[in-house]
């Protein structure tokens, strides 16, 4: 059963058909509106999410198919002591797909291989976030036109930050990429990432603690939240939150069509008067990750009938 766990599941070639079809989908929403008719997705969520959780209802919905499922550990029964191997088996009784968010590492893969129906790994612990990858690669091919040659500043939690480490897993892949880590050194990007990416494959990276002065070099700014919920300690956490505030007179030596992107939630790392300026992407992101989501959605479906 073909599910997505970890980023790299997914071929270059396959990323790039979820983008055709995600812009095939912004041009012809009807062509998709009953592509999953029948079909149940199932969301399950044990930790918090906005924008996840939502866009793969949303997507769901728009491709014709339904949603169930829950938001919130303390609501289902994993709190009462159920593991999520059974969740998995549980839940292959009543829908067709599984999205599962879980503070644990590995927990998606886990009831991937403990399902009957593909599952989706929408973010696990501090580990990986693979749609979120997606919405990220369907944005900057949208606004850069393309995957490769580009240099990318990514600044905040590198070390806690899920979405980080599938980014940089995902782009690592494409030609002439570049990365520019800006993060306090108590949150630098993990080593495993480091060697098993970076050096492993010879992709030219520079660390940095210092935003501005790497601004003008950058194709891309993604900046990230750092990641309270990771953190031992709420000193550490409340020391490192407000390391990086992104604000319009930092932008100026910034190139004119550099874009800035967030997985969102923002909390202090980008102020409100950042959203104006033409360069800033993060709400366009939100509604692109419902796009490839749609994608997705489509493919392992079609997969699974197979
Ligand atoms: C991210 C996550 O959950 O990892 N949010 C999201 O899904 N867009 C980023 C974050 O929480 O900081």
């Amino acid at each position: 059963m073909r599910s997505l766990i970890d980023i790299l599941d997914l071929s270059a070639e396959e990323i790039d058909e979820l983008i055709q079809t995600a812009d095939d989908i912004i041009a012809h929403p009807d062509k998709y509106s009953e592509a999953c008719k029948g079909k149940k997705i199932a969301t399950l969520f044990f930790e918090p999410s906005t924008r996840t959780r939502l866009s793969f209802e949303a997507a769901m919905l728009e491709l014709g198919g339904s949603v169930i499922g829950f938001s919130g550990a303390q609501n289902s029964s994993a709190a009462k002591g159920e593991s999520v191997a059974d969740t998995a088996k549980v839940i292959s009784c009543y829908a067709d797909i599984i999205a599962m968010r879980h503070p644990k590492e590995g927990a998606p893969y886990v009831a991937s291989i403990n399902a009957s129906i593909p599952v989706i790994n929408a973010g696990d612990g501090g580990h990986n976030h693979p749609t979120q990858t997606l919405a990220d690669l369907f944005t900057i091919y949208r606004e850069k036109g393309s995957l490769s040659n580009l240099t990318v500043g990514i600044c905040g939690d590198l070390k806690f930050g899920r979405t980080v480490h599938s980014l940089i897993n995902a782009l690592a892949r494409y030609e002439g990429i570049r990365f520019v880590l800006i993060s306090p050194e108590e949150l630098a990007l993990p080593e495993y990432v480091k060697s098993d990416v970076l050096e492993e494959r010879n992709i030219p990276y520079t660390e940095t603690t210092d935003l501005e002065g790497v601004m003008g070099d950058l194709d891309i700014l993604y900046m990230t939240r750092v990641q309270k919920e990771r953190f031992f300690n709420e000193e550490d956490y409340l020391r490192l939150k407000d390391s990086y505030i992104l604000e319009p007179k930092k932008l100026k030596n910034a190139k004119p069509d550099m874009i800035i992107m967030h997985p969102l939630p923002r909390v202090n790392e980008i102020s409100v008067a950042v959203d104006d300026d033409p360069r800033a992407c993060y709400f366009k992101q939100v509604l692109n990750g419902k796009y490839i989501r749609m994608a997705l959605i489509m493919k392992l479906l079609k997969e699974a009938s197979k």
